[in-house]
């Protein structure tokens, strides 16, 4: 594991979350053991064609990353390139926004996800394998509840130009219900200052898809008069589906699959 992107993820997370819990936790990144229990790499693939074939959504409704490719996922995910990745994305996004003639009825709203969208868990997912092993629920949540994620640094920019130009921001997260508070604070406490709404998922959607569910909320607030003038996430699911934003930015994660 190399160093130096290492500490550069951090020192900038620790910027952007005020937050210096984080250091240390970074120690652990450096002493990470392989958990070897990932997923399979189909044979003459590299991790590279891997993971290009997951951004592009070609490869689907995969558990975990293949065993073989954790230590290629970590350098990424800690290193220069998922930051640069990430930049590509803003930028895009940004210029998009920008030529937007946005209408004075505070009716244009931009859709934000909320996990390795707004806030990351590269803290947690460094001590988890990067996604090689298997989700487990009781453990994320345990890690949500600290309410200590980092902002993605590109994504906090993209929010404070949206809010500039006047478009509203609108969080719309897999997150349920009962992590309203924490996650309130921990988006305040990180830069993202202010909302038009912030959606959860209810214990009643708790059954249904990523796609349906946020597919269903898209459609509610076009239903309330708001344009959907744009939507940033790093799952197919955050984008695809019914009532699409005009335009979608897909983020890099090359961790876990949500369908
Ligand atoms: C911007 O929108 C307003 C109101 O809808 C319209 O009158 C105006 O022509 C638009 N400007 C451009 C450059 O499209
Ligand atoms: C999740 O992690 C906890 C704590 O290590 C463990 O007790 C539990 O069995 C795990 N759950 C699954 C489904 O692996
Ligand atoms: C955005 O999408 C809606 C619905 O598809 C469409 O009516 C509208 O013209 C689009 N706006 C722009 C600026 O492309």
């Amino acid at each position: 594991m190399k160093v130096l992107p290492l500490l550069f993820f951090l020192s900038t997370a620790i910027v952007a979350s005020h937050c210096s819990e984080v250091a240390s936790e970074g120690q652990i990144h450096l002493l990470r053991p392989q958990s070897g229990s990932g997923g399979r790499l189909l044979s003459g693939l590299s991790c590279l064609s891997w993971r290009l074939a997951v951004e592009a959504n070609n490869i689907i409704e995969w558990e975990t990353i293949p065993a073989t490719c954790e230590g290629y996922v970590g350098h990424y995910m800690l290193g220069h390139q998922y930051r640069k990745d990430i930049q590509a994305v803003v930028y895009a996004a940004i210029g998009y926004a920008k030529s937007l003639n946005i209408s004075k009825d505070g009716k244009d709203i931009w859709i934000f996800d909320i996990d390795e969208t707004s806030l990351s868990n590269l803290p947690y997912y460094a001590k988890h394998g990067f996604g090689a092993e298997p989700y487990n629920s009781t453990l994320f949540n345990e890690w949500v509840f600290e309410g200590k994620a980092p902002a993605l640094p590109g994504t906090l920019k993209l929010y404070r130009k949206i809010v500039s130009l006047g478009i509203k921001p609108v969080f719309l997260t897999g997150r349920s219900e009962d992590q309203r508070k924490v996650t309130s604070s921990n988006l305040k406490n990180v830069g993202y200052r202010s909302w038009l709404k912030l959606i959860l998922k209810a214990s009643s959607e708790s059954g249904t898809t990523a796609v349906v569910y946020k597919s269903t909320h898209r459609a509610e607030l076009e239903a309330s008069g708001y344009r959907i003038v744009g939507n940033i996430g790093d799952q197919w699911s955050d984008i695809l589906g019914t009532h699409e934003a005009n335009r979608s930015f897909k983020l890099p994660d090359p961790m876990y699959y949500i369908s």
